[in-house]
């Protein structure tokens, strides 16, 4: 048996956080020392419960689960109920997790577990990057323990929250910068999922079936999940199905080869009012700058699918 990659997910569920937590605790591959939530898509509050909701759901309770940050390191916090539902799981009723939330801080479970480490970590980031740019700040030499950071953020063409910016990266443009910057001066590996690869993985009604066919608990709740995710998005963008876009993290962690990627330099714009949260990317060297950061260009997202529901149904 190969050796198990060790992994920290920082997460801020969210449907689609959901959605890769699920894929993640039925990988084989992955020894997931723990799941760190921040605040995003809903409070830091509802995005613990809601992480320890799904690893219950996914019958994983003795995974380890930390609150991280409650707000971003300057901008003024922002929320997407609008697009996850109040509870940020569209609505979908879960029972109250017994599991217990652990009583360290996301922060320093992170940097205790990388300075402890004899294995180098992956880190997957499906929110905002408040705790991981906190722990890289309070400690950087951790840069030397992290194996390799895959990221759900920014945008490419348009965004998802303002013309120019995407919700992971606008909501705390800071702390992305401070990740970006890390890439750069520590060499830290960095790679970026933007929502013009996301949007190419479209949960169509096709593939929501065949997840909701699945002879599990957890096949039915994330088709429901789904079936409630982004609809006003869907209808401006005439999407097919909304997109997922943080699964496609964890899908690259397991299969690369699905991804196509391009190393660039990149930076996060954090001062115009305008352009707050846009990933700045130099694609042919006129910086002068040497790359930070690989970035997805497309996905197999049939390919995609195949992974996410052969892997749902071990659950
Ligand atoms: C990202 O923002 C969140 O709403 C989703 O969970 C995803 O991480 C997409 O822009
Ligand atoms: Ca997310």
């Amino acid at each position: 048996m190969l050796p198990k990659t060790p992994l920290i997910i920082d997460c801020d569920p969210g449907i689609d956080d959901a959605v890769a937590l699920l894929l993640a605790l039925a990988s084989d591959e992955f020894e997931i020392l723990g799941i760190t939530t921040v605040a995003g898509n809903v409070t830091v509050e509802t995005t613990q419960t809601n992480a320890r909701c799904i690893c219950e759901l996914g019958g994983k309770p003795d995974v380890k689960v930390f609150a991280g940050c409650p707000r971003p390191m300057l901008r003024e916090p922002i929320v997407a109920d609008h697009v996850h539902g109040a509870n940020g799981l569209a609505g979908v009723t879960f029972p109250e997790p017994q599991m217990p939330l652990q009583g360290q801080h996301g922060v320093d479970f992170m940097i205790e577990a990388l300075v402890n480490t004899t294995d180098k970590i992956a880190i997957a980031t499906l929110g905002p990057l408040t705790n991981l740019a906190i722990a890289l700040i309070k400690a950087p030499h951790i840069v030397d323990s992290i194996d390799r950071v895959v990221m759900m953020g920014g945008a490419l063409g348009a965004g998802n929250v303002t013309s120019s910016a995407e919700f992971n990266l606008y909501a705390d443009p800071h702390a992305a910068q401070v990740v970006f910057q890390a890439g750069a001066d520590q060499d830290l590996d960095l790679t970026l999922i933007t929502l013009d690869v996301t949007h190419q993985a479209l949960a169509t009604p096709e593939r929501r079936a065949a997840l909701a066919a699945l002879d599990n608990d957890v096949g039915t709740t994330v088709a429901q999940m789904l079936g409630n995710y982004g609809v006003r998005e869907q209808q401006e963008m005439r999407f097919a199905g909304p997109p997922l876009h943080d699964p496609c993290v964890i899908a690259y962690l397991l299969k690369p080869e699905l991804f196509e990627v391009q190393r660039c330099f990149a930076a996060v714009e954090t001062q115009s009012a305008l352009t707050q949260g846009r990933v700045a990317v130099d694609r042919t060297g006129e910086s002068g700058q040497p790359a930070n950061v690989a970035i997805a260009q497309s996905i197999d997202a049939d390919g995609f699918y195949a992974l996410l529901t052969e892997r749902l149904a071990k659950l």
